[in-house]
């Protein structure tokens, strides 16, 4: 009896130094310890044991169920805790891993430029007015000296909705808004969209953007609209900016100039940006035209002023180098997101 408690204790010892699983120790425990199991076996069998020595057998077969019971709940201890070690090592946070990116949504180029171009105006003591982009004939074309029949209106192919209302082919129908509703002086700027029927290519698109400003006081000569646009362009393309002045032509202004800025690429030596001309033309202006303050109700014999007409597109794609306007357009994502 004796040996046969030995072996299984052997038995039992072995079979628990090789079980990794809790399923594993069950088996273990209702192999050896269960109703059915082995050492519990071996207590039924008492009874053929010789009378004396009964005691002390049951003691061992005791004294072996017990060892074996503290053995398994030890090692069921043991197993635990090492699945729960495992399972924190495999739930682990690397807390140096970086954070994973959110996308955010970047300004488009227009309005990077817009936005740098309003901060410079307002320092310069402009407001920033919004007008209409459905027009009428009245404010585009008649009240900025575009009569009817004016040949000046075949410069703007027009985009009619009815009889006298139009997409605005020019921010300028801002000017005459204003000097309707604001007595002088008058120092604003008009951004947004116009319309032409042009045809598209890599330099026109139908939507294109302006930004239209105007001055109006006592005593304002185109020295002052020279300055107003020479520090607008360094700040937009650097100190060493030079600004030109060309003479040329607008129905609502008197005189009228074409205004170019050096290129900032090549610095005027002429490049693929400026197409080897060395400068960039970037706005139309002039002194408002008498007939426009009249038509607005200022009196030009005592107020004088001048509007120009900032064509943004050209001056985003100039200034980010740009090849072809149609991008500004197409919202391609990868495009955008360049400009971060
Ligand atoms: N409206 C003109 C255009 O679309 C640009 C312009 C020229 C605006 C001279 C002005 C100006 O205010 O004075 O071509």
């Amino acid at each position: 009896m004796k040996e046969k408690i030995e072996a299984i204790r052997q038995a039992a010892a072995n079979a628990l130094g090789s079980a990794s699983t809790q399923e594993e120790l069950e088996a273990l425990r209702v192999k050896y310890l269960g109703k059915k199991g082995e050492l519990t076996g071996l207590l039924k069998q008492l009874g053929s044991v010789a009378p004396e020595e009964r005691p002390k057998i049951g003691q061992i077969v005791n004294k072996a169920k017990q060892d074996l019971e503290e053995a398994i709940a030890n090692h069921r201890a043991v197993i635990s805790r090492a699945a729960a070690e495992k399972k924190l090592a495999l739930e682990a946070i690397d807390i140096t891993m970086p954070a994973k990116q959110k996308k955010v949504g970047v300004l488009h180029p227009l309005n990077r430029v817009l936005e740098q171009m309003i901060d410079i105006f307002k320092s310069m003591g402009f407001d920033v007015v919004d007008g209409p982009e459905v027009e009428t004939d009245h404010y585009n074309f008649e009240c900025l000296n575009v009569p009817e029949d004016h040949p000046a209106r075949d410069m703007q192919d027009t985009f009619y909705l009815a009889d006298k209302l139009l997409l605005r082919t020019q921010t300028s129908a801002a000017q005459i808004r204003t000097m309707e509703t604001r007595k002088p002086p008058i120092r604003v700027i008009c951004p947004g969209r116009v319309f032409r029927a042009d045809e598209v290519d890599a330099t026109h698109s139908p939507v294109f953007h302006q930004i239209e400003g105007l001055v109006v006081d006592k005593g304002i000569t185109m020295c002052d609209l020279k300055g107003v646009l020479e520090q607008f362009a360094k700040e937009i393309y650097g100190e060493d900016t030079k600004v030109r002045f060309r003479p040329s032509f607008f129905p609502f202004t008197e005189p009228s100039v074409e205004v170019d800025v050096t290129c900032s690429e090549c610095g005027g030596k002429g490049c693929r940006v400026c197409k080897g001309d060395g400068w960039i033309e970037i706005l139309g202006a002039g002194m408002v035209h008498p007939n426009v303050l009249r038509s607005c109700g200022i009196d030009p014999d005592e107020y004088s002023g001048f509007a120009f007409g900032i064509g943004l597109d050209r001056l985003t794609t100039t200034k980010y180098k740009i090849s072809d306007i149609r991008l500004l357009f197409e919202n391609d994502k990868r495009f955008l997101e360049q400009f971060d």
